[in-house]
């Protein structure tokens, strides 16, 4: 129907499309959605992740197992979606910016400056991508997407198409170059885009980071309870006249011998002091009669005697355990190039390996913002390349004993897995020597490498053998058990290296003697049955319920396993 020939149009047709135009979205981002031969592919059959068992690290079986994807994002976010749904305290990513310089492909095809549909290219990777990763979040977590001048515009509506405007919680500016970009037309740009959405902007929370020794330098005293400043009591400043704040405009007592200070008049030779300034003006305190009161009783409000006999008051403003982070960063540590490029020269021994890593810093104090002190936090980078995002976690946790870990994906454009940030993880994590020779210690931690794969949905031999094998190895990463303990004809059972045991069963026959088994080990489980049926399992199992937690398959593994073996 051309829709310039209304006039042709019946009156069913008009309505229908009034409807349709009444439908349409009043405000947002609109495009034009490009297909994507990976998505296309994840709905055919079932994405997997291979383990390449050569490549994993162990140092240190009392830390986390970290993990490194190999493949596209979308498939690995497809993965994720059955092992790792909820689970996600921080994603930190830092998508390509778009720049039309031929680095990023989409669905194969590079993507230049010339491309008529560049940015809806952009926005249906990013849109299908970020719509995955939201599932992953706790209810407190909270996604950091890093962008430049190119796609800030786009990024932002379209983030708040799928966090929610309510869930937007910041958006830092990072001098990340500050030498300038001098092939500019305009200004030489020196910073990017830091955006923070809360997956429930209610319960997610900003971390004070630590102060700077300059910064702590300045609470020069200490009592018995802290380190402190003295500021004065009264205020100056915006709205710090006794018209603006009258009730906290009244006298204060001082005993001239003791400097014991009073709201009441306690003796006759009692000096009264008021919060007025030099000039004559009446300001106020900074704080009311009740908080005066209590700051006095506790010694927080004091007296200082001037050298011409008058007396200021004081309160003590203690040290706090950091500052509320501001959103504008500037500090040399940021700079990409000494922190980011020449870092990883550093680490791997070899120049040129990549120009397009963060500061290592940048990520950590980015990072600090919302896990300082989420000790076990889970943190996902789907954009990895270089695993700067790893290294910051490692980091993290070598300042201060936390057992975080982190879920890194990359492709492998350029070499970019397995050249660069698999043996920089590796060596971050062994120790190495830098450009001048000289021993750098290792982290130590834990790595399992996974490349992304498919499993076919036809009802083959080999398909039923990589369906069994491979469900049961994302059921393990589900389930942050790797340790095979026991493999039974139907039934396999994995450990953690310390108190977890899993259980997998493969149909009804491997019921019984999975029980027999954990009956003897008499330690607790999580259990999945694969079955081809609908029908529930509890009562099978009420004879060890106290040792077992039946667990649904997620349902896309399920229903393949359905799918492959109904025949
Ligand atoms: C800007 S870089 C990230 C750099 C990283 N923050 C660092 O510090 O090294 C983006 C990375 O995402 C990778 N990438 C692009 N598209 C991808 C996709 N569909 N799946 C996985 N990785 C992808 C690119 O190869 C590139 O290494």
């Amino acid at each position: 129907m051309a829709r310039e020939n209304y006039s042709a149009w019946s009156k069913q047709n008009l309505i229908d499309e009034v409807k349709k135009l009444k439908k349409r979205k009043k405000y947002g981002i609109v495009w034009e959605d490009k297909p994507e031969q990976v998505a296309e592919l994840c709905k055919e059959k079932l994405p997997v992740l291979a383990e390449d068992k050569g490549k994993e690290i162990v140092t240190n079986k009392e830390k986390p197992v970290n993990i490194l994807i190999e493949g596209d994002n979308y498939h690995a976010l497809s993965v994720l979606n059955y092992t790792h749904k909820g689970k996600i305290d921080v994603i930190y990513i830092d998508p390509p910016y778009n720049t039309g310089s031929n680095v990023w492909r989409y669905s194969n095809d590079y993507v230049d400056s010339e491309d008529l549909f560049k940015h809806s290219k952009w926005l249906s990777f990013m849109e299908k991508r970020l719509k995955l990763a939201k599932n992953l979040l706790k209810d407190d977590g909270v996604i950091i997407v890093t962008i430049d001048d190119y796609e800030l515009y786009s990024l932002g509506l379209l983030m708040d198409e799928i966090f929610g405007e309510n869930n937007r919680m910041s958006t830092l500016v990072i001098e990340s170059n500050p030498r300038g970009r001098t092939s500019n037309a305009f200004f030489a740009t020196s910073h990017e885009y830091y955006l923070f959405y809360a997956k429930n902007s209610s319960k997610a929370k900003i971390e004070n980071i630590p102060l700077t020794e300059e910064q702590a330098s300045v609470f020069k005293y200490e009592d018995e309870i802290s380190r402190y400043r003295l500021l004065p009591l009264r205020k100056s400043g915006a709205a710090s006249r006794r018209k603006d704040r009258p009730k906290q405009f009244f006298p204060i007592y001082i005993n001239p011998t003791t400097l014991r200070l009073s709201l009441e008049k306690k003796s006759s030779d009692s000096i009264k002091l008021e919060p007025i300034d030099n000039s004559g003006e009446e300001r106020v305190w900074k704080i009311g009669k009740i908080n005066c009161e209590k700051y006095i009783e506790s010694g927080d409000v004091l007296a200082i005697r001037n050298s011409n006999n008058s007396f200021s008051l004081f309160q003590k403003d203690r040290i706090k355990i950091g500052r509320k982070p501001k959103t504008m960063w500037i500090n040399p540590d940021y700079d990409a190039s000494a922190h980011g490029t020449n870092l990883i020269s550093e680490i791997l021994g070899k120049r040129n390996l990549f120009d397009y890593p963060k500061s290592l810093y940048a990520v950590i104090d980015s990072l600090q913002t919302l896990i300082t002190s989420k000790k076990n936090a889970v943190v996902l980078d789907f954009f990895a390349g270089s695993g700067t995002t790893g290294h910051a976690v490692l980091e993290m946790n070598k300042r201060d004993g936390g057992q975080r870990k982190f879920i890194l994906c990359t492709d492998n454009e350029n070499g970019i897995c397995i050249d660069v940030c698999y043996p920089r993880i590796k060596n971050i994590i062994l120790g190495y020597k830098n450009l001048k020779n000289e021993k750098v210690e290792g982290l130590d931690g834990n790595l399992k490498y996974f490349k992304t794969d498919f499993v076919d949905a036809e009802p083959t031999d080999k398909n039923k053998k990589k369906m069994v094998y491979k469900s049961t190895e994302m059921l393990c990463l589900k389930e942050d058990c790797f340790d095979e303990v026991k493999k039974g004809q139907d039934f396999r059972i994995f450990n953690n290296k310390k108190d977890k045991y899993l259980g997998v069963i493969y149909g009804d026959e491997g019921i019984e003697p999975f029980k027999n088994e954990i009956k003897k080990l008499n330690h607790k489980f999580i259990v999945y049955v694969f079955s081809l049926d609908e029908s529930a399992r509890e009562e099978e199992f009420e004879d060890v319920k106290n040792l077992v937690t039946l667990k649904p398959i997620p349902a896309a593994i399920l229903n393949v396993y359905r799918r492959i073996f109904k025949w």
